[in-house]
């Protein structure tokens, strides 16, 4: 097993050249609040006394300013463009690793052993199935039902049957039930696309590693066997990588909430995967290919995309642009970008989305709304032509962010349940509704 990660060890350090305290002046009142410095040197004001010592709370729309947990799991610096799983670089890992090792990264804390690969290996082979009682449950949905849908409460019908595994304490519990859910995702997500296409299920192959055996079950046919091309299994399978984490992010912050409450993992992740459906978030891909296709069909000029964007009136957005942390270029989108014009060169695809996504991050870089607003490519704005290339449809997209992301949801889901001074998350709120009022009866009340 590598080496064992938990939440307690990582103390901060000891911030050289920031405060060892913060002062408060409220009126007559003021305090002091401690600072807490990360390994990174992040510093930050911590709070937790704030409204016992003054009544007061702090207010932050969108926890742009807000650092809900201390996480030994993913670093990001969004002004310098660096992403880091448990400190190894994201560019050394979508070049030399493979999903299932960046999984393990994430989940157990370091990079495994060969034998403990192969062990979580043996696990994601024999658990590559689903009960066949589940198969009614996708025979009740409707064959145009969303894949987000169907993999959201896929995940929690599946728990019924998995139910010895829903809240893993010790290390090789936790193993087991990461490996399952990790397995299972990938059967679920392709027999949602089976569905939608009125095909039969695929049953999975044993012989076959993670991604190559979710592209069989997306592709193959009972009377026509699909062997993945090994471009396209290395393509899909750093999306994965690409994919896979992303400290607090709406989602992930999600599964860290309902986790706090003691919910166990696969009602968790199931909550992450409703989080990330949203087109502000892992619905963006989607967004992007749609705003792409409709530019190339309209053949509207790129300037005037941009302009329509610039316009406030319009109320649109040039998806897969901007992002909450990032103020630099996003690493994910760069080395997306260079992989879009691998794996078209080599499936000998010439994509004319791809053109129109360059021209439109050409002019955005040069246009000083976007420049000012420091907005760049995110993760989103070229897994989709990658994506389409394979043969991947863009209703299964989002569905593909989830697969990647299960790895750092389950990583988080165990940061918050295994520490023991965890506390369930529930912020507090400025109310602005109505102060108090009698209640009225009908009668009394206008017509
Ligand atoms: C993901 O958090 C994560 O880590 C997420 C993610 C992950 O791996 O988990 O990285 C994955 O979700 C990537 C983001 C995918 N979403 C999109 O591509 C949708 C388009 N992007 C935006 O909607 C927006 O940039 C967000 C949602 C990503 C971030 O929104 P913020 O931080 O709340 O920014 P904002 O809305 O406050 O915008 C600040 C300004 C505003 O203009 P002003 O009011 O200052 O004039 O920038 C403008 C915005 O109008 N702006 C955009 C824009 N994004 C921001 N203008 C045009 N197009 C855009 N895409």
């Amino acid at each position: 097993m590598s080496e064992k990660i938990t939440l307690n060890n990582r103390t901060t350090t000891d911030g050289k050249g920031f405060p060892e305290k913060a002062q408060l002046i409220l009126g007559e009142k003021s305090m002091e609040l401690p600072v807490v410095v990360g390994t990174e040197n992040e510093p930050a004001v911590d709070i937790s006394k704030l409204r016992a010592q003054t009544g007061y709370i702090t207010l932050d729309d969108g926890y742009s300013n807000t650092g809900s947990c201390k996480s030994a799991i993913t670093f990001i610096d969004g002004e310098k463009g660096v992403l880091r799983y448990r400190g190894v670089p994201i560019e050394e890992l979508a070049e030399k690793s493979t999903f299932i090792e960046t999984a393990m990264l994430l989940i157990f804390g370091g990079l495994p052993t060969q034998p403990h690969l192969a062990e979580f290996r043996r696990i994601l082979t024999d658990n590559e199935f689903l009960h066949e009682d589940l198969r009614h449950h996708f025979e009740g949905f409707p064959p145009n039902a969303p894949p987000m849908a169907i993999l959201s409460a896929m995940i929690n019908a599946m728990g019924c049957f998995q139910q010895k595994w829903l809240l893993p304490e010790e290390d090789n519990h936790f193993m087991e039930a990461a490996g399952r859910l990790m397995s299972k995702v990938r059967t679920i997500a392709a027999a949602s696309y089976k569905k939608s296409i009125g095909q039969p299920w695929i049953y999975p192959r044993y012989d076959l590693p993670y991604v190559a055996n979710f592209l069989h079950m997306m592709f193959s046919q009972p009377y026509r066997p699909y062997e993945p091309d090994p471009a396209v299994v290395k393509a899909l399978d750093q999306i994965l990588i690409l994919h896979a984490d992303h400290e607090q992010n709406c989602s992930t912050s999600t599964v860290r909430m309902v986790g706090s409450s003691q919910a166990n993992l696969y009602a968790s992740v199931a909550a992450g995967v409703c989080a990330l459906w949203g087109p502000l978030h892992g619905g963006a891909n989607v967004a992007v290919i749609e705003m792409l296709e409709q530019i190339h069909a309209s053949g509207e000029k790129v300037e005037n995309v941009i302009a329509k964007v610039k316009d406030k009136d319009s109320k649109t957005r040039l998806m897969g642009f901007g992002h909450r942390v990032y103020k630099n270029f996003d690493p994910r989108a760069k080395i997306l970008k260079a992989a879009c014009d691998k794996v078209l060169n080599k499936l000998g695809i010439h994509d004319p989305l791809l053109d129109i996504a360059k021209q439109l991050e050409e002019t955005a870089l040069r246009d000083e709304y976007f420049v000012s607003r420091k907005l760049y490519p995110n993760v989103d704005f070229y897994s989709g032509i990658i994506l389409r290339a394979i043969g991947i449809p863009a209703n299964m997209f989002t569905v593909i962010f989830s697969i990647g992301r299960i790895p750092g949801w389950i990583a988080n889901w165990r940061e918050v349940h295994a520490d023991p001074e965890a506390r369930i998350y529930r912020p507090r709120q400025v109310y602005v509704g109505p102060t108090q009022r009698p209640y009225v009866p009908m009668e009394q009340r206008n017509r």
